[in-house]
């Protein structure tokens, strides 16, 4: 293998295992606030809450450097996509810290799910081809 796709692997690899992480932490949250019937876990949700928002910004940022590096023609159509993944994050931040009933906890994070489901499916994949015709 050449070193262009040594290094769109390791990219993909990343961005993989960035992903699977993601995941993880929506269905943690999704656990704790199943298993918390008397709201007495909030500790466990704030911790699961804040290691999603930061393991997330930091995978947009890490992706939005290699749309600006590689001059990506879509960056701001999918710059936007990840803004509003962190828009809805925020919105559920809220509710789990003051436990304000706003959103429903379950429901949201499965959006989320679904959201970074079809993200990966669609908005990644065209992405991670741009990046495979540059060489890297
Ligand atoms: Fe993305």
């Amino acid at each position: 293998m050449n070193t262009k796709n040594n290094n769109l692997s390791s990219i993909e690899e990343k961005m993989d295992s960035q992903h699977q992480k993601i995941f993880t932490q929506l269905n943690n949250l999704i656990v704790a606030y199943s298993q918390d019937k008397n709201n007495d876990n909030k500790e466990s949700m704030t911790e699961i809450i804040d290691l999603l928002g930061s393991i997330a910004s930091k995978h947009f940022k890490e992706e939005e450097a290699y749309m600006t590096k590689y001059s990506y023609p879509f960056y701001l159509k999918h710059k936007k996509s990840h803004d509003d993944f962190i828009q809805i994050y925020n919105k559920l931040k809220h509710t789990v810290n003051e436990s304000d009933h706003s959103l429903n906890v379950i429901d949201t994070s499965n959006i989320l799910i679904n959201w970074l489901k079809s993200h990966i499916l669609i908005t990644d994949k065209i992405l991670g081809k741009f990046l495979k015709t540059r060489t890297l």
